[in-house]
């Protein structure tokens, strides 16, 4: 977690529109959905490194800042905190210092060596001021600096002495164990920012006269759209007209430089109160723009960009799919569509539990991992486990140039451009889509379906944005639904088949962002157990099936919803139009427009965002930084 912002500028910049404090800033806005428990800047101006950092939100530090403002300056870093080590406060908040206060770091990820690191510098007389792992990578770099330095190794300019500190990097990431991205100012280099990046994201942005880092292209979208990717185990170095890549030995790399297609004005809230309420009413043209261009005139599906040999994925024996959290529900509905579609197993796994146990994976296996980030380190490290074991990776994803999508065989981008509140929407949706796409093409290549089949499906997917914009023209019928049960202390949620995964985003989105207990249950399984919760007045949602649908597997839910009424549950339905059978056990009913059962969830899920996001925010929380989350889980 954790978000990083660097910046190197020519005076002509930086006295123009900006200086480096106010890039580093804007960097930190838009990167403060990555943690939030602290922030924190550096610069380096002609009297040194100053920093200033506070625990709380961005907008604490902005306050500190005008009370006690920084020099002017070419060069900047800014750290917004996720904490590991070490609780929210001012002390542990990042910049960390070292080398007499004239070497400023900043990191994101966990030095998981620190403590032995931490007894070794302190018998060499460092002094610790926060509990961080961070400051001891700190130390380490201002102590190899130092050694370094005093040894005369880099001779009197500003390119040898940038080199001194690049030299330094590359001996303190040899040392560091764990994940991270690293930022490094020094006094006697202003004009320079030295980064390195192991297990943990960063991307380079290129400008005229100035550089940027940042944890993903947000950090510095306002200012450009030339970003370079960076790979693991790699040191930057940039300085206002120039960046060198090395790897960790020193070896020069050269990094993919690609254009960023976000608007800037996409990562706005566009005159919403909320990103989450701008997000979850983007969704129409989230899940079009992930159709876009995926199939031809006669309806044939074209993924071309997928870099696995067609013949070879036709031969696929087993698809395993990992992924966490929202992107482990797209992965159920996903094994639904293409096990029905393709006749091939899929299985669904938490990306950390498939780490940790043996999993049969060989090289007919096909790993899918659906990431919204691209950098959920569980994911990361899983994909990675199966790539070792000879499968296939193939990585659904939304964010370019991030490292999971990079280390796959295979990428699909999903287009639900960026997402910025913490609890996902656009993106489950855009990832369900990209699914279908995939189980669409695997059942073309394996002629598991006629052409005029997936014609007929992607057909059907083609009028799901429109559907989803009258769900949407409907929202207020599920807010006032919402406003109204504010004070419930528990809502419980039901599906079967694909209404199953439904139920359970349905679930966490309310426990994420509302903080009320909220359970989702496949709803065969009542009998079996939860049913023995259901109590006077208990709030039930149930998603139910088309009635157009198999018949039994309606009929089954209807049932469901009669006997978790007939307990006293206060049952809220969401059913397809024209479903008059659910009227009688109903407190509540929201229609969905009818669209065939597979692909339902693109609907059902909509009213349930709906519904967190206004019940969390008639409780007056903070919908788009939920407590103790943060947007991308970069650590394990
Ligand atoms: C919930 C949510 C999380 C993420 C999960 C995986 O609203 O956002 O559960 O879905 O942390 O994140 P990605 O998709 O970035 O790998």
């Amino acid at each position: 977690m954790c978000g990083i912002v660097g910046y190197v500028g020519l005076p002509t910049k930086t006295s123009g529109t900006h200086g480096a404090l106010d890039v580093v800033l804007e960097g930190l806005r838009r990167l403060e959905y990555r943690g939030y428990d602290s922030a924190g800047v550096a610069v380096v101006s002609p009297a040194g490194v100053e920093t200033r950092k506070k625990a709380g939100k961005l907008a604490n530090l902005v306050t500190a800042l005008e009370m006690d403002p920084l020099p002017a300056a070419l060069t900047g870093i800014g750290h917004t905190r996720w904490a590991t080590h070490g609780g929210p406060t001012d002390g542990n908040a990042h910049p960390h210092l070292a080398d007499g206060d004239r070497l400023a770091l900043i990191h994101n990820g966990i030095i998981e060596n620190f403590a032995e690191l931490r007894k070794e510098l302190l018998a060499k007389g460092v002094v610790f001021r926060s509990e961080t792992d961070t400051e001891v990578a700190a130390a380490l770099l201002g102590d190899i600096y130092r050694g370094l330095h005093d040894a005369g190794t880099a001779g009197g300019d500003a390119a040898e002495g940038a080199d001194l500190l690049t030299q330094a990097m590359r001996h303190a990431c040899q040392r560091l164990e764990g994940a991270f991205t690293l930022l490094a100012v020094h006094a006697d280099l202003p004009g320079v920012v030295v980064a390195a990046r192991r297990n943990s994201p960063l991307v380079l942005g290129l400008g005229e006269g100035e550089n940027f880092l940042g944890s993903d292209v947000s950090g510095f979208i306002d200012f450009t759209r030339r970003a370079v990717e960076l790979g693991q185990d790699q040191i930057v170095t940039i300085t206002p007209e120039t960046h060198v890549i090395t790897d960790f030995r020193g070896t020069p790399v050269q990094g993919r430089e690609f254009t960023v297609d976000w608007d800037a004005a996409a990562a706005e809230k566009g005159g919403y109160p909320s990103f989450m309420e701008k997000e979850i009413n983007d969704q129409p043209s989230a899940v079009a723009d992930t159709l876009l261009g995926r199939a031809d005139a006669a309806g044939r599906l074209t993924l071309d960009e997928l870099r696995i040999n067609p013949e070879e994925l036709a031969q696929v024996s087993k698809i395993i799919v990992l992924a966490c959290g929202t992107s482990a529900y797209a992965g159920q509905v996903a094994k639904y569509a293409i096990e029905h579609w393709c006749r091939i197993p899929v299985e669904v796994e938490l990306s950390h539990e498939f780490r940790y146990r043996d999993p049969i994976v060989d090289a007919g296996t096909l790993v899918v991992s659906i990431s919204q980030s691209g950098e959920t380190m569980d994911t990361l490290m899983a994909v990675r486990y199966a790539k070792e074991q000879g499968a296939k990776t193939l990585s659904i994803c939304n964010t370019n140039g991030s490292t999971i999508p990079r280390e796959s065989d295979a990428v699909l981008y999903t287009h639900a451009g960026p997402e910025i509140a913490v609890a996902s929407t656009k993106a489950f949706l855009a990832q369900i889509t990209a699914t279908y796409l995939l189980g669409l093409y695997l059942a073309q290549l394996r002629g598991n379906l006629f052409s005029g089949q997936i014609k007929d499906i992607l057909a059907d997917l083609g009028k799901i944005p429109a559907k989803i914009q009258d769900v949407l023209d409907r929202a207020d019928h599920i807010k006032e639904l919402a406003r109204s049960m504010k004070d419930a202390e528990s809502v419980l949620f039901l599906g079967r088949h694909v209404g199953y995964p439904v139920a359970m985003e349905g679930a966490l989105k309310l426990k994420e962002i509302a903080y009320i207990h909220a359970e989702g249950f496949a709803a065969g399984e009542l009998k079996h157990g939860p049913i023995a919760l259901i109590d006077d007045g208990q709030p039930v949602f149930v998603v139910v099936p088309s009635p157009r649908g198999r018949h039994s597997l309606h009929s089954k839910v209807v049932s469901n919803i009669q006997e978790v009424r007939a307990r006293g549950a206060k049952t809220l339905v969401i059913a397809e139009a024209g479903d008059e059978a659910v009227c009688d056990y109903a407190e509540f009913v929201f229609y969905v427009p009818e669209t065939p059962t597979l692909l339902m969830p693109l609907l059902a899920t909509v009213p349930l965002q709906i519904f967190a996001c206004e019940l969390a925010t008639a409780k007056g929380y903070d919908v788009d930084q939920p407590r103790n989350l943060a947007k991308s889980v970069t650590v394990e």
